[in-house]
């Protein structure tokens, strides 16, 4: 399997510090788009005490928030997995069996994309192009990219993930 680089890692969630990073796009058009994506790449997801919060600050109704994170299903809605695995959806990797790929992590991991396995490890989501086409199927764990991985590869590197965690 080859392998690419980075780890991501979250600041627990904290109201005041997202409403700090929210409150220097308010007067910015599409603001709230802006501030969902500075929030969810400082915590790692929206937490729900956000919607109020963001509703003062951009002068919208909680159900409009609400609307625009669950329209967009990049913003998770509970906090991720230590690690997010991407598995790629795209044309080279779905000629490459991404297809078949997925469904056996999904298996493996006892979760769907946008969903978290239940030992809380692994969240998983769906990603189109890692610009990694040659070496498809590709995966990306965090930051890093995983190129011709078959199932017993991932289940290899998902086992020593875990062991290095604990
Ligand atoms: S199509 Fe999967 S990396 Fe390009």
């Amino acid at each position: 399997m080859q392998q690419l680089a980075g780890q991501i890692t979250y600041q627990d969630w904290d109201l005041e510090k997202a409403r700090e990073l929210a409150s220097e796009f308010a007067d910015r058009t599409g603001g709230v788009m802006i501030a969902l994506h500075k929030i969810q790449e400082t915590f790692g997801y929206v937490d729900d005490t956000a919607m109020a919060m963001l509703g003062k600050v951009f002068n919208l109704s909680r159900a409009e928030v609400h609307g625009v994170t669950s329209f967009y299903h990049d913003f998770r809605r509970h906090k991720p997995g230590k690690y997010t695995v991407k598995v790629c959806q795209a044309e080279a990797c779905q000629a490459m069996g991404s297809y078949q790929l997925t469904e056996k992590i999904k298996s493996f991991l006892g979760t769907d994309f946008h969903g978290t396995s239940e030992d809380g490890n692994f969240s998983l989501e769906a990603v189109y192009c890692l610009g990694n086409c040659a070496c498809s199927p590709n995966i990306m764990i965090d930051q890093q990219t995983y190129g011709r991985v078959t199932i017993e590869g991932f289940k290899a590197l998902a086992d020593s993930l875990v062991k290095e965690a604990v």
